[in-house]
C-alpha cells in the first residue's frame, strides 16, 4: 500500500517538475493567432484578408499593381496565387519577412489534377470509382506542389454537374451526390494528409460553394434557380463530405442562387458552413467575385460589395481589391465591426500556424526537395495506374479488344495521336521552364508497348477543327496497309474548362467524317475519344467496332491507353455522368422523379414525359462501362423484409466473373422509396463496391442499408426516413439492373 502511495506521489512531483507553463509548450494555434492579432493594426488585418495574383500567369481578369512589393513589405497582402516554385515563393516570402510583424504569405495554386506529374482530369478519375486511387492521386499532387513551395490548392472542385454544356463539368465528380461525396472526402484526405502541416501536404479548398454546376443553360457564371430542398439534397452533400474530411478552406462560387450571389450569401457561409457544419477554416472568394456583386446588381459599388461579402462570411478577397480599398472606411463609418475582420484574420492566421509557417516561413522552399519530388520515379507509375482506371470501355463489338500482341501492322490515325500537352487537359499547372518531354503521347505509348514487334503507321488525317479533308487520302492509304485502325479524335484540351460552355457538344470538325471514310476500307476501327466532358458522337458509337473514352489522362496517357488496348489492364471504369444522345436531352440524369406520366419505354411515347423526336434514353447512362470479361449477378438476399428505423437490412449478392479475363466490377446498389411526402427518384445510388475477380471466380458482396440511406429532406427541410416500401436494385449500371427485391421500413 505504502509503495503505491509513494509511486503516485513520485509521478505527481515528476510531472510538476517537467510540465512547462502553458504559454511555452501547449499554446494552441488559436491562442497563437490571437496573440498575433492583438499586435496588428487595422491596415495589417485588412492586408491579411487580401489575396493577389503573382505575375507569372493569370486565371482571371488581371489588375496590374506597380507596387505589389511595397504592399507585401507593408504586410498589406496575406496571400498570393499563381506563384509557383521554391525560388519564386522564397523571393516573395523574403519580402514578407521585411514587414513589421513578419507574417508569412500563403501561396495558393490550382493544383486540380497534378502539379508536375499530371493525373487524369477529375471527371475522368471519378469514373474509376476507386477511392484509394483517387486519394493517392491527390497525395502525389500535394507532395509535388508542397515541394514546389505551394501551401494551398484550390481543389477539390466538388460541384455536382448534370449539364455537359458547362465546361467545368470536367473538374468535378459527375452527377451523383453519393459518389461525388465519397470522392470529395478522398481528395481532401489526399491533399491534406493526416494532419495539417505535414511536409507532403497542402491545404485543400472545397469549391465552388455552392451549386455552380446548376448554371442555367450550362452557361458558365450564369444564375442558378433552385429550391433549398434540391440544394440540400443534391448540391450540398459533397461540400459536407469535404467538411467531414477536415477541409481547410472553401471557395465561393461566381453564381447567384435565386438572385443572391454566393460570395454575399450569409445563409450559405454563416448559417450552413460556419454555423450548422461548424467549419473553422476560412472562405476565399473566387477571382474577383466580391466586386462582381456589382454586376450581379446586388450592390451599388465596391464599398457595398465589401460590406456585403465580409458580413456574409467571405474571409479572403481574391483579386477584387474591394476589401483593401473599402474596409478601413467601412469600419470608420461603423458599418463593419472590427470583430468581423478579426474573425476572418484569425481563421487565416490559424492556418498559417497549422502549416508551421510562423516557425519556418521557408519550410516549403527547399530546392533539393523540389528536385527530388518533381523527378520522383514512383509518381509516373502511380499516374499511369489511375489513368488506366479512368478509361471507359463504351463499346467492344465481337470482342475486338484487347488487341493481340502478334498483330503485324497498326494504322494509328488522328489529330491527337502525336499530341503531347493536349493530354494534360485543362487546369494543368504551367511550371516555369518545364518542358513537356515527360508527357507520354499516345503515339509514344503505343511504340513503348509494341516495340519492333508491330509495324506502326501514322497519319494525322485531319485537324481537330476545320473542314479540311486533304489528309483523308493518306489516312485511307495507311489503313489499307494495316490489320487494324486506331483512330484518336476528340476536342482540344482548352475546349472544356472554365468559361468554355458549348451549345453543341459534338465532336468538332470533320473527325467523324474521317471515321466514315476509314470504315469504307473494311478494316476494324478502334476509336479513342479525348475530351474533358461528355460529348455527343452517335455516328462513332454506332459504327466503330470499339470505343474507348480516354478523356484527358495526363502525363502517362500514352502508356495507360496502350495498357488497355493490349489487355495489360482490363478496363474497369464506369461513367459518373450521363452521356446524352443529343444536347436537346439536357438536363438528363438517372436519378429523376417518375412524374405523373412516366416515360418508361420508347415504344410508347404518347402522353408521357418524353420527346416525340428522340429516345427517352441517354446514349450511355450513369454507371455504365464495359470490361473485357463478363459478370453474372446472382443470389440476391435480404436479411429481412421488414426493417425498423433503428435497424438495418443486410443485402448480399454473388458476383461471378464468367469471362476469360481477370477483371474488376463496380457493383452498384440503388434504392427507390416507392412513396414519400416528397416524390422520390426512380433510383438513387446508395452504395457500391469495386471488386476484383479472376476468370471464373465468384465473390459474395454485402451492403448494409440503414435509416441514413433511406432518408431525404422533406418539405420542411427535415432529414427524415418515412415508413413504406423500398426497392433494392443491384446493377452493373443505373440502367442495367441485374437483381431487384423489396423491403419495408415499418416505423
Ligand atoms: C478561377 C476559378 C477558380 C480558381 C480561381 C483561381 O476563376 O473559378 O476555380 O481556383 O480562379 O485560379
Amino acid at each position: 500500500m505504502k509503495k503505491t502511495i509513494f509511486n503516485i506521489l513520485f509521478i505527481i512531483v515528476l510531472s510538476a517538475l517537467f510540465l512547462q507553463p502553458v504559454s511555452a509548450q501547449l499554446k494552441t494555434n488559436a491562442q497563437k493567432a490571437d496573440s498575433v492579432l492583438n499586435l496588428m493594426t487595422l491596415d495589417e488585418k485588412i492586408g491579411q484578408i487580401n489575396q493577389y495574383n503573382d505575375d507569372w500567369t493569370a486565371t482571371g481578369p488581371v489588375t496590374l499593381d506597380p507596387d505589389k512589393v511595397t504592399q507585401v513589405q507593408k504586410g498589406e497582402i496575406g496571400s498570393l496565387l499563381n506563384c509557383v516554385g521554391t525560388e519564386r515563393t522564397r523571393h516573395w516570402q523574403l519580402i514578407a519577412m521585411q514587414s513589421r510583424l513578419k507574417i508569412p504569405l500563403l501561396f495558393g495554386q490550382d493544383v486540380v489534377h497534378g502539379y508536375k506529374t499530371t493525373f487524369p482530369v477529375p471527371l475522368a478519375e471519378s469514373c474509376s470509382w476507386d477511392m484509394e486511387a483517387i486519394e493517392l492521386s491527390a497525395r502525389i499532387a500535394a507532395t509535388e506542389a508542397s515541394a514546389g513551395g505551394i501551401h494551398w490548392t484550390f481543389a477539390p472542385m466538388v460541384d455536382i454537374a448534370r449539364d455537359p454544356r458547362w465546361g467545368r463539368v470536367m473538374e468535378g465528380a459527375g452527377e451523383d451526390p453519393y459518389l461525388a461525396s465519397k470522392i470529395a472526402y478522398a481528395r481532401v484526405k489526399g491533399f491534406q494528409g493526416e494532419k495539417p502541416g505535414e511536409i507532403n501536404s497542402v491545404m485543400a479548398c472545397a469549391k465552388h460553394f455552392a451549386a455552380y454546376g446548376a448554371a442555367i443553360g450550362g452557361r458558365d457564371y450564369n444564375s442558378v434557380d433552385m429550391s433549398d430542398r434540391l440544394l440540400w439534397e443534391t448540391y450540398l452533400p459533397p461540400f459536407k463530405a469535404a467538411v467531414d474530411a477536415g477541409v481547410a478552406t472553401f471557395m465561393n462560387s461566381f453564381n447567384d442562387i435565386n438572385g443572391v450571389p454566393s460570395t454575399g450569401n450569409k445563409y450559405l457561409q454563416r448559417d450552413i458552413l460556419k454555423g450548422k457544419w461548424g467549419f473553422r477554416g476560412f472562405v476565399v472568394s473566387d477571382w474577383g467575385s466580391v466586386g462582381e456583386m456589382i454586376n450581379h446588381g446586388n450592390v451599388k459599388n465596391e464599398y457595398e460589395a465589401a460590406l456585403c461579402a465580409i458580413t456574409a462570411g467571405c474571409d479572403m478577397d481574391m483579386e477584387s481589391r474591394c476589401y483593401k480599398n473599402n474596409l478601413a472606411q467601412l469600419v470608420k463609418d461603423v458599418k463593419v465591426p472590427v470583430a468581423l475582420i478579426d474573425d476572418a484574420v484569425k481563421r487565416i492566421l490559424r492556418k498559417k500556424f497549422e502549416l508551421g509557417l510562423f516557425d519556418d516561413p521557408f519550410k516549403y522552399c527547399n530546392p533539393k526537395r523540389e528536385q527530388k519530388e518533381l523527378n520522383n520515379p514512383e509518381h509516373p507509375i502511380i499516374a499511369r495506374d489511375i489513368a488506366r482506371k479512368s478509361i471507359v470501355l463504351l463499346k467492344n463489338q465481337d470482342q475486338l479488344l484487347p488487341l493481340s500482341k502478334n498483330i503485324k501492322t497498326i494504322a494509328f490515325i488522328g489529330p491527337l495521336v502525336k499530341a503531347v500537352k493536349q493530354n494534360k487537359g485543362f487546369w494543368d499547372v504551367e511550371l516555369p521552364g518545364l518542358d513537356s518531354n515527360f508527357i507520354v503521347s499516345q503515339w509514344e505509348g503505343l511504340k513503348n508497348k509494341v516495340g519492333n514487334r508491330t509495324r506502326l503507321l501514322y497519319a494525322k488525317g485531319c485537324e481537330i477543327e476545320g473542314e479540311n479533308k486533304d489528309g483523308f487520302a493518306d489516312a485511307v492509304d495507311i489503313a489499307k496497309q494495316a490489320d487494324i485502325v486506331i483512330l484518336s479524335i476528340g476536342e482540344r484540351r482548352d475546349m472544356t474548362g472554365e468559361a468554355k460552355s458549348r451549345s453543341d457538344i459534338g465532336i468538332p470538325g470533320v473527325q467523324e467524317e474521317l471515321l466514315k471514310v476509314l470504315l469504307t476500307t473494311g478494316k476494324s476501327v478502334v476509336v479513342l475519344i479525348n475530351a474533358g466532358r461528355p460529348l455527343v458522337f452517335n455516328y462513332t458509337a454506332d459504327h466503330a467496332q470499339a470505343v474507348l473514352y480516354t478523356w484527358w489522362l495526363g502525363s502517362e496517357a500514352g502508356n495507360a491507353i496502350a495498357d488497355v488496348l493490349f489487355g495489360d489492364y482490363n478496363p474497369s471504369a464506369k461513367l459518373s455522368i450521363t452521356f446524352p444522345l443529343s444536347v436537346g436531352q439536357i438536363p438528363i440524369y438517372y436519378s429523376h422523379f417518375n412524374t405523373g406520366r412516366p416515360a418508361v419505354s420508347d415504344s410508347n411515347r404518347f402522353y408521357n414525359s418524353s420527346y416525340t423526336d428522340i429516345s427517352i434514353w441517354p446514349k450511355f447512362e450513369f454507371g455504365y462501362g464495359l470490361s473485357y470479361t463478363t459478370f453474372r449477378y446472382s443470389n440476391l438476399q435480404l436479411s429481412k423484409r421488414k426493417m425498423k428505423s433503428d435497424d438495418r437490412v443486410e443485402v448480399s449478392v454473388t458476383i461471378t466473373n464468367t469471362g476469360h479475363y481477370d477483371g474488376e466490377e463496380i457493383v452498384q446498389l440503388y434504392l427507390r422509396d416507392l412513396v414519400g411526402s416528397i416524390a422520390r427518384p426512380v433510383e438513387e445510388l446508395k452504395d457500391f463496391r469495386k471488386i476484383k475477380l479472376k476468370a471464373g471466380e465468384s465473390q459474395q458482396v454485402k451492403f448494409l442499408i440503414d435509416k441514413e440511406k433511406l432518408s431525404f429532406y422533406n418539405q420542411q427541410l427535415q432529414w427524415v426516413a418515412e415508413p413504406g416500401e423500398f426497392d433494392v436494385m443491384i446493377g452493373a449500371s443505373s440502367r442495367d439492373i441485374r437483381l431487384k427485391d423489396r423491403f419495408e421500413l415499418v416505423e
